[in-house]
């Protein structure tokens, strides 16, 4: 536990200043009372934001139903995502928004669109009668696999308004990963495009569709955006063009009316074990939390340019870049290429043109911007930035401390969020305008949810000492499921406690009731704040004809947070070396996809395991760390192996 040690010696605070306490939309006050609301009747809290936050077309009969895994949020009320999203920006006392950008774009070689409220209704309207055209039909689900877009987000605010659960994949997974998912969730159809501009380059991502559906029969309609102009095969019958089946489409689609449990989408992410799992979200729970938190938490603002950084292909840029923020009313900023192309400075050159006000960013990207130099957001003017935002993984103070000074001129209050793909939503966090803010720490729970350090029996961990976080009861944004797979669920969730939620990583309290989060505690690993499995990563080693077995685990990195290392025993008449490395790296990447592509590969001829095969992990966690290996080695089959891994021998 050094590292809560470490952490322990943090002793900064930072207040937020008067100027931003002043015009916060949540001050000390409302937070105070809404704290207090939550605590006693985190129902009651919850349904008040229902009505404040989210335009309903008809209402609940009970706020919450909960029969322990399983959660029903405002039951029997009637609503839509994308009405929320847009519709009711038009109308009444917001029409003046319809001229307001929704969305500014930019694309990596610097191209720009704006699209107004307006504008992106119509473009919505339209491709949800397409998609009605293609004969999709409310519960449905749609694959979209697409570059950061606009029509990434029209898409799936055309999914929402047809009630057809929308399941996207990250662009940066392999055509293997996508198959899985296509499978998994039996997608009618895919949306897609030629490819997408990254690092001065066009990614592929029709070709790896191809390539998904060869064999798969689901799949009736792949729909293709013309990005890069690249010469794509079109499948007659199966394939069309973006642009022609908007060209005839009508404008006018009103919003089905979704019961609040209406599956809403499907999100794959890492577990540890097998394939990934199809998180569920449904309606009219996740829309009032991602809205509430959105502006509570990013204090959004009619004037504000919010850009979140994150791909919408993770759950942060579905409910952060897309939902919660467009539910707001508010203008959010997307971009879809690298970070540092054409040059280090593309994020504060973009910052600087659009007078971005909110940031919102990955631990990681804040490390990769510390190592490139301080002279690049120097050579900017950030003055319009009046919050910043991080999310994904454990900040380590430095770094924080960097993003306070040198992106937010000290002036800027800093919201550390903790949450996952399964909360939906944020659940702990600063409120800007209320919380005083500790380097490392994502402070406090936000109201109305109960997060808690337990240990392995479920008593709860007095501060300072380490222990498992934990959500004591159900919260409206939470995870319905995973698709397809009730036991799982069950298991992997809802087993380590009674009706408890079990999120996988490990935490502290401080004194004033602070949460720091340590990291993951399972299987999964962090990298660059992306979920991967160790498992995912081993099967797809093993299932390259010259490795015998794998064992893959994290180790610390500066930048990446945890970089993947895999201990591969070649098979016999193999000879290890860097050529086979190389070749099982670029399998990886063709099985899962490049972000999982280990940093290391060693070879051994044996792996440490217990008497009864199990693979030590933790010993080959300590050897890719460097550490020495402390604890109980009793249960080690083969002595001899450690030495040998650590190359001790010779
Ligand atoms: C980690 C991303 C520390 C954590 C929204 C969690 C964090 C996993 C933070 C979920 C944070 C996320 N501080 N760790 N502020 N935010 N994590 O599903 O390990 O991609 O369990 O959701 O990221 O990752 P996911």
């Amino acid at each position: 536990m050094a590292d809560i040690e470490s952490l322990l010696k943090e002793k900064r605070t930072f207040k937020p200043s008067k100027e931003f306490v002043k015009q916060a939309n949540w001050n000390k006050r409302t937070v105070a009372e809404y704290r207090k609301l939550g605590a006693k009747n985190p129902q009651r809290f919850w349904a008040k934001m229902a009505k404040e936050n989210v335009s309903w077309f008809s209402p609940w009969k009970k706020v919450l139903d909960w029969k322990p895994p399983y959660a029903k949020w405002f039951v029997g009320a009637k609503t839509n995502v994308s009405y929320n999203c847009l519709d009711r920006h038009l109308e009444g006392e917001n029409a003046w928004r319809r001229n307001k950008a929704a969305i500014i774009w930019e694309g990596e070689p610097g191209d720009l669109r704006v699209l107004t409220y307006a504008q992106l209704h119509r473009e919505v309207c339209k491709f949800a009668n397409v998609l009605k055209g293609l004969g999709v039909k409310k519960g449905d689900r749609v694959a979209l696999y697409m570059p950061m877009v606009p029509e990434l987000a029209i898409a799936m605010l055309a999914c929402t308004r047809i009630g057809a659960p929308h399941s996207i994949v990250f662009g940066g997974f392999s055509a293997e990963a996508l198959r899985d998912r296509i499978v998994d969730a039996g997608a009618v159809a895919v949306v897609t495009a030629d490819a997408g501009w990254r690092r001065g380059k066009p990614l592929p991502l029709k070709e790896a569709v191809d390539k998904s559906l060869e064999g798969v029969d689901c799949v009736r309609n792949v729909v293709v955006v013309n990005r890069c102009d690249l010469d794509v095969q079109m499948r007659p019958g199966r394939d069309r063009w973006w642009h022609e089946l908007m060209a005839d489409a009508s404008p006018k689609c009103p919003p089905a009316k979704l019961d609040a449990e209406h599956p809403l989408f499907i999100l794959y992410t890492s577990g540890t074990t097998g394939k990934p799992k199809g998180i569920l979200h449904t309606t009219g729970g996740y829309l009032t939390h991602v809205t509430t938190t959105a502006k509570a938490i990013f204090d959004l603002k009619d004037e504000d340019v919010y850009w979140c950084t994150a791909d919408i292909g993770w759950i942060t840029g579905h409910s952060y870049v897309v939902y919660g923020i467009l539910a707001n009313g508010a203008t959010t900023l997307m971009y879809e290429g690298a970070p540092t192309t054409p040059g280090p400075d593309r994020f504060w050159d973009i910052i600087e043109r659009h007078g971005v006000t909110i940031f919102y960013t990955a631990p990681t990207a804040i490390r990769t911007f510390i190592r490139l130099g301080d002279e690049h957001p120097k050579s900017h003017d950030l003055s319009s930035l009046r919050l910043l935002g991080t999310v994904g993984e454990p900040i380590n103070p430095e770094a924080w401390m960097w993003y306070h000074r040198i992106i937010g001129g000290r002036r800027c209050p800093i919201v550390d969020t903790w949450w996952q793909t399964e909360t939906g939503g944020i659940m702990i966090t600063p409120l800007p305008g209320a919380v005083d803010t500790k380097p490392g720490s994502g402070t406090l729970p936000f109201p109305g949810v109960r997060p808690e350090v337990l240990s392995g029996e479920g008593e709860p961990v007095a501060p300072p000492d380490g222990g498992l976080l934990a959500l004591l009861g159900p919260w409206p944004g939470m995870l319905r499921g995973i698709w397809g797979d009730k036991k799982r669920f069950r298991e992997v969730y809802w087993s380590k406690w009674k009706d408890v939620y079990f999120a996988g990583d490990g935490a502290h309290k401080d004194e004033q009731g602070y949460f720091w989060i340590m990291g993951r505690v399972d299987d999964v690993m962090n990298v660059s704040g992306h979920r991967i499995g160790t498992m995912e990563v081993e099967s797809a080693l093993v299932s390259h004809a010259k490795v015998a077995e794998s064992a893959v685990v994290g180790r610390p990195d500066e930048i990446t947070g945890t970089a993947i290392v895999a201990f591969v025993t070649p098979r016999g008449g193999t000879e290890p070396g860097d050529r086979l490395a190389d070749d099982l790296r670029r399998h990886v990447a063709r099985e899962i996809g490049a972000l999982a592509k280990p940093a290391d590969i060693r070879f051994t001829d044996a792996l440490p395991k217990t008497r009864s095969g199990k693979i030590m992990r933790r010993l080959l966690r300590d050897i890719a760390a460097g550490k020495e290996t402390v604890g109980d080695t009793s249960t080690l089959e083969d002595y001899t192996v450690l030495a040998r891994l650590r190359g001790d021998e010779e």
